[in-house]
């Protein structure tokens, strides 16, 4: 029998090899980002995950012990389970494993992150929007094959751009080609953000 993708989630074949894994922010669900999907690819089948950790009701994809203060042991293991899910989805559904690329905003920016540090054979390449350094891991990934895009807000307190600066930086020393845009904005997304990753996404 086939692994059962073992998330509330959503999904949505498509026209081309590509998969979006759209990981959405704190209170979010796994409805918000299908537009954005649609935005930035309309060929591409979309996989959209709900966070299974609730702060105060809210989903999230991993506990933090204050603002911008992760429970890193959490993370590690809340990582490891949503790459086994987008393994066990591209199983199930019969999408290519190896063409699936994440689209995370905010929380679910930083767990993509986390999850290039930690699983990179699991991405070919990521949308970051709005992220943070989720952890600095023990062993150095091999990421030579990977393409990451970050949307910085300019303005933004909760993922302020020296921090964000800090994660291309752990990126691109791991092999990672990193394209950093910043945006004059806060930490919400913007039409610009949008537009500038689905130029980038269009190259790949
Ligand atoms: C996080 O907790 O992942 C970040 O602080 C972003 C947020 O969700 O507010």
């Amino acid at each position: 029998m086939r692994p059962q993708p073992d998330f509330i989630h959503e999904f949505i074949p498509g026209s081309s090899e590509r998969t979006l894994l759209l990981l959405h922010g704190t209170g979010g669900n796994e409805r918000d980002l299908i537009p954005l999907g649609g935005e930035l690819d309309s060929r591409a089948a979309l996989l959209s995950p709900r966070g299974k950790v609730l702060e105060h009701g809210m989903p999230r994809f991993f506990r933090r012990l204050a603002e911008g203060v992760f429970d890193l042991e959490d993370l590690k293991n809340r990582t490891n389970e949503l790459a086994d899910f987008v393994t066990a989805a591209a199983q199930h559904y019969g999408f290519s494993a190896r063409k699936v690329v994440a689209v995370g905003y905010s929380n679910g920016a930083n767990i993509a992150a986390s999850m290039l540090l930690l699983r990179p054979e699991v991405l070919s390449a990521a949308i970051l929007f709005r992220v943070m350094v989720p952890l600095i891991p023990e062993t150095q990934p091999n990421l030579s094959s990977v393409r990451v895009w970050i949307g910085v807000g300019t303005n933004d307190p909760i993922s302020p751009k020296s921090e964000t600066k800090k994660l291309a930086e752990l990126l691109r020393n791991a092999g990672a080609d990193v394209t950093m845009r910043h945006f004059q904005a806060g930490h919400e997304l913007t039409a610009a953000d949008v537009e500038g990753a689905r130029e980038w996404l269009m190259t790949l």
